[in-house]
């Protein structure tokens, strides 16, 4: 763990919003993420081993491997969210805009307002579809307009479906529709980043291609991270691949044409194309 004292805190990062402008000059193939020598453990259980990996910054980064490799363990380092299992422990540095997230001075609320989440099972509240879109700034204390309530709605591919519906129940959606839901909840805060876990595995094709689709258009603002067992949609939708094996390892990661078409490893290629996992 690096020595956070001469570093800024993500929480004092997180005061100063990042204006459209600040965004545009960033724009870069600079990384934002960053793990190096990462080792997590579940009590006896090793689920990630020395995991050096950099995540470029809005880019479309898909994460693969068998189940229980490490691929979720992974996600949750970087938001803090595996503070919350009482047996993990993490050892090593995992770097986000070049702070040590696990500094003795990170807040991890603030840090996982810069860095949102989107699960497997589609998770809204259970209230308007409104609210849950507000739910975010209301708990930051931010102001809630209309116009940013539709902004996240657009963005998430889902104005046009429930304009008309705003108080209605988010539980009367789809499935598809919910998920769309939970990425508008997620981006109405602005973060910079989106971990996705399976956010698709759920859902039917049309509605798998229509969260693929704002995958796609989403990292034109934000970096994303997306966990998935689909091989094709890691194939369709990322810049970058990791592919992480059995015991918590990341075996290799490079240009996803590069992956799925001319894997270094055979292992990789013998997972890809289905032999094993
Ligand atoms: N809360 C927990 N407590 C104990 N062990 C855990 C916990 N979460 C994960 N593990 C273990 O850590 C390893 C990695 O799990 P993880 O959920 O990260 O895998 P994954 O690659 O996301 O798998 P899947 O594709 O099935 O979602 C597994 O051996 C799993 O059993
Ligand atoms: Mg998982």
């Amino acid at each position: 763990m690096s020595d956070t004292d001469t570093t800024p805190t993500i929480s004092t990062a997180v005061e100063g919003s990042i204006s459209d402008t600040d965004r545009a000059a960033s724009a870069s193939d600079r990384d934002v993420i960053e793990s190096r020598g990462l080792d997590v453990h579940y009590g006896d259980v090793q689920a990630l081993q020395d995991v050096d990996l950099a995540i470029p910054e809005r880019r479309v980064t898909a994460i693969i491997g068998p189940s229980g490799c490490g691929k979720s363990t992974y996600l949750r380092c970087i938001n803090r969210m595996n503070d919350l299992v009482e047996a993990a422990t993490i050892e090593g540095e995992l770097l986000f805009d070049g702070t040590d997230v696990y500094g003795e001075d990170v807040d991890p609320v603030a840090l996982r307002r810069r860095i949102g989440m989107v699960f497997q099972h589609p998770n809204p509240f259970p209230k308007s579809i409104y609210d849950n879109v507000a739910y975010g700034l209301r708990v930051q204390n931010r102001k809630v307009t209309d116009e940013r309530v539709r902004t996240a709605l657009e963005r998430a591919a889902l104005w046009e479906e429930v304009n008309d519906q705003l108080e209605t129940s988010a539980l009367d959606l789809s499935g598809g529709q919910q998920q769309r839901l939970c990425i508008a909840r997620a981006i109405a805060v602005d973060p910079d980043v989106l971990l996705m876990d399976e956010p698709a595995s759920a859902l039917d094709p049309i509605a798998t291609s229509k969260i693929e689709d704002l995958i796609e258009e989403l990292a034109e603002d934000y970096t994303v991270v997306i966990v998935t067992h689909n091989m094709q949609q890691a194939a369709r939708i990322s810049d970058r691949t990791a592919v992480f094996l059995t015991g918590g390892e990341l075996v290799e990661y490079d240009d996803t044409q590069t992956i799925f078409e001319n894997p270094a490893h055979d292992r990789v290629e013998d997972y890809i194309t289905g032999k094993f996992g």
